[in-house]
């Protein structure tokens, strides 16, 4: 049978699953691509490093130069960061190398100039893993779901951050532990603060809605916020009042433009996507002709990911004249507004550190209503402490309004501090 020559850049956590994979299913694979895979060349940084997957000594190199010289077919690029990353890929493209990713960070941010160069050389490049690990949504954006219009976007897609407050949730544990554990699962980016800091879902996010809504999405533009500040009482206040804290990564089509956002969010703990536990990543999304789908699978770790990797394999193989992602994003691109996230509107939860006396409640709702922010709930818990937990629940207002109102409360006397302000998707 004829061989499809790959050379792998990067064994970690990714290159190593994508051993693993090709290793343990490669007649399969042969049979649907009509060729064998074989990998003939891996890079890595380090020579001398221990490996999780039994490879061949003489296949490892640590320049760039030799995977090129080896005659591979399609170059894998599992090393995650921006360069030399994008430099290899460039060069794979020159030099007609059809090129299969993960990397988000890198698509986020150049993903254009990278498209522009396969178009150019008349080469493919395919990354689906580079969104919500093993779950096939970038293919199925691009050709089941052609024939919608795709008005709204919800995902669970770090699984980092995910396992971090599921754990939190679920069994009490503490953030640093979690993180930790979740670094040595091999789910958290080289930088975890990627993770936590909500920078890699908001390049998937990116991802996503280039695809989905066919646009040029400048990654800066998305609102971002991480996990680091939600605390245990955030978490129990969320349950009492039938939430529960999700990282979302959201998209709406809105009239003026589209709504992007990654932050925190209370969702009601009966709402599908609450139930997404561990590392697993679900997305939710509407389409006018389809209406409400939700997609749902591990969304990191080595043989999650390597599945979409060799599925964009396979890809390259059998989809040999039809098109690719490049051409859906490129050949339709519109400019699409970003709309500030002043002009939200939506339900917030607010906590505040005040003193406990006479008077701090009743001037701080009178600046809220003079702001047109209307309250559905108030919790005060009796303690003996001077200082307690105010905890606010907002009807609908919007969150310019909301801003302004709680920056004005933070200057009343008695009023320590806004420990946090969480939106709520219901
Ligand atoms: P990783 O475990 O840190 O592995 C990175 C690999 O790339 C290592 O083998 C490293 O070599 C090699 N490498 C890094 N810089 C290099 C350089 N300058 N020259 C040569 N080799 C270099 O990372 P990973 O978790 O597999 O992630 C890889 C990519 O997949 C990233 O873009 C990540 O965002 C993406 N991704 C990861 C997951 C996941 O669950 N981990 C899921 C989806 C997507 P050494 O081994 O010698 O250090
Ligand atoms: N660090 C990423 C995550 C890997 O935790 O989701 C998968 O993209």
């Amino acid at each position: 049978m004829e061989k499809v020559k790959i050379g792998l850049l990067g064994f970690g956590t990714v290159g190593s699953g994508v051993w693993k994979v090709i290793e343990a299913n490669n007649n399969a694979i042969s049979k649907r691509c009509r060729k064998e895979l074989e990998i003939t060349k891996i890079l890595v940084k380090s020579l001398e490093k221990a490996r999780s997957a039994e490879a061949p000594e003489n296949l490892f190199t640590d320049k760039f130069e030799d995977v090129l010289s080896s005659d591979v077919d399609i170059v894998v690029e599992v090393m995650g960061g921006i360069e030399p990353a994008k430099e290899y890929i460039l060069k794979a493209i020159s030099a007609k190398k059809h090129v299969v990713t993960a990397n988000k960070q890198l698509l986020a941010t150049n993903g254009e100039e990278i498209y522009k160069a396969a178009v150019e050389n008349g080469v493919k490049v395919f990354y689906e893993a580079s969104v919500a690990g093993g779950i096939p949504i970038l293919n199925t954006l691009k050709d089941p779901l052609s024939a919608n219009q795709i008005e709204e976007i919800i995902g669970i897609v770090n699984g980092t951050t995910n396992y971090i407050l599921s754990k939190m949730t679920e069994d009490k544990k503490d953030f640093e532990t979690m993180l930790k554990v979740a670094q040595d699962l091999g789910y958290a980016e080289a930088a975890p603060a990627a993770d936590v800091e909500g920078f890699d879902a908001a390049y998937k996010l990116c991802i996503l809605s280039s695809l989905a809504f066919k646009s040029s999405i400048d990654v800066e533009k998305v609102h971002r916020e991480g996990i680091c500040d939600i605390t245990p009482l955030d978490i129990e206040y969320a349950r009492e009042m039938g939430y529960t804290v999700k990282l979302l990564a959201i998209a709406k089509k809105k009239e003026k433009g589209l709504e992007l956002r990654v932050h925190p969010t209370f969702i009601p703990s009966n709402h599908p996507l609450a139930s997404v536990s561990d590392s697993y990543n679900a997305v939710f999304l509407k389409g006018n002709a389809v209406e409400n789908l939700m997609f749902y699978g591990r969304g990191a770790g080595d043989l999650p990911t390597a599945s979409a990797v060799v599925g964009d394999i396979v890809s390259v193989i059998t989809s040999e004249n039809s098109p690719s992602y490049e051409d859906s994003v490129l050949g339709n691109i519109e400019k699409c507004d970003i709309l500030p996230i002043g002009d939200l509107e939506t339900q917030y939860y607010v906590r505040l550190t005040v003193e406990d006396k006479p008077g701090v409640l009743g001037k701080i709702t009178s600046i809220l209503g003079d702001k047109n922010v209307s309250l559905s709930t108030v919790i005060q818990k009796g303690t003996k402490d001077s200082s307690v937990s105010l905890v606010f629940m907002t009807h609908k207002t919007s969150e310019s309004n909301l801003q302004a109102a709680f920056e004005e409360v933070t200057k009343l006397e008695g009023v320590h501090k806004i420990e946090n302000l969480i939106r709520i998707e219901s």
